[in-house]
């Protein structure tokens, strides 16, 4: 059945009712739906399908949706389970995240930390670090999650007086990829990094940051390796993480 001819027939029973039938029904089921934006259908579907206080429940549903509904710029399943390994192998206790979008990566680090490690992700959209908050409490992790709602520009210079960062044990860099070298740059400049830090980085290869890619592998202060992986919620392809430790 066409709009144009739902409406026709709402009018009619509208008048047959002398005006008792107020609410155009398709209209209302519509617009609720096109009212809520991408990252808030991943979360109320996490809502409806998860299990609260669950992380790995909140990562499958957030996986599941991209894979089976709508594609999201999460991490995702695959390249997830590589940083979890670099997560685990380094055990941080001190981590930044750059680009926190809707807190799927930031749960997967989160769920691996000790309790005592300090962990802080930083994100510029309002909207995102508000659909971030919601999937981080419903997983449980609100108390291990530092949010910072700001550009990470005006953050990592904050790190050491504001949030009282020493050093950072391990760093994920996922946020716009042109600001990739701003950023590790700004890291060293404010003196944040120490021998053996570890730096990831995603999207290398999609939608990628051959300059980034570039300036690590050789401006002689890391040892990087490439990682091959799946772009998120694909099979064909290719994207990887880039691994670079900052050699002091
Ligand atoms: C690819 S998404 C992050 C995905 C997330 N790491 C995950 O895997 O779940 C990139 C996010 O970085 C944010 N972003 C981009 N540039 C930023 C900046 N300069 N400061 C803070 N956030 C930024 C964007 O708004 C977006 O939400």
């Amino acid at each position: 059945m066409t709009m144009v001819y739902k409406r026709r027939l709402w009018t009619g029973l509208q008048r047959l009712s002398g005006g008792m039938i107020k609410v155009f029904p398709y209209v209302r089921a519509q617009t609720s739906e096109s009212a809520m934006s991408k990252e808030q259908r991943v979360l109320q579907y996490v809502q409806q399908n998860a299990s609260r206080g669950d992380p790995d429940s909140v990562l499958a549903a957030v996986d599941k949706f991209g894979w089976e509904t709508e594609w999201a710029m999460n991490l995702g399943d695959v390249k997830g389970a590589i940083l979890d390994r670099f997560v685990k192998e380094t055990a941080p206790q001190t981590m930044l995240e750059l680009g926190t979008y809707m807190g799927y990566s930031a749960i997967r680090i989160a769920r691996l930390l000790p309790e005592t490690a300090k962990f802080m992700t930083v994100e510029f959209d309002q909207e995102n670090a508000a659909v971030a908050r919601e999937m981080i409490e419903f997983a449980g992790l609100q108390n291990r999650i530092i949010q910072i709602t700001s550009d990470t520009a005006d953050v990592i210079p904050q790190l050491k007086t504001k949030y009282d960062v020493e050093t950072l044990d391990m760093v994920f860099i996922d946020h716009w990829k042109d600001v990739y070298v701003r950023d590790i740059k700004l890291l060293e400049t404010n003196k944040l990094l120490r021998k053996g830090t570890v730096v990831v980085a995603d999207n290398i290869i999609k939608p990628g940051a051959p300059e980034y890619a570039e300036y690590v592998r050789t401006c002689g202060k890391y040892d990087s390796t490439f990682h091959e992986s799946r772009f998120e919620y694909s099979n064909d392809d290719i994207d990887g993480l880039e691994k670079s430790v900052f050699r002091g």
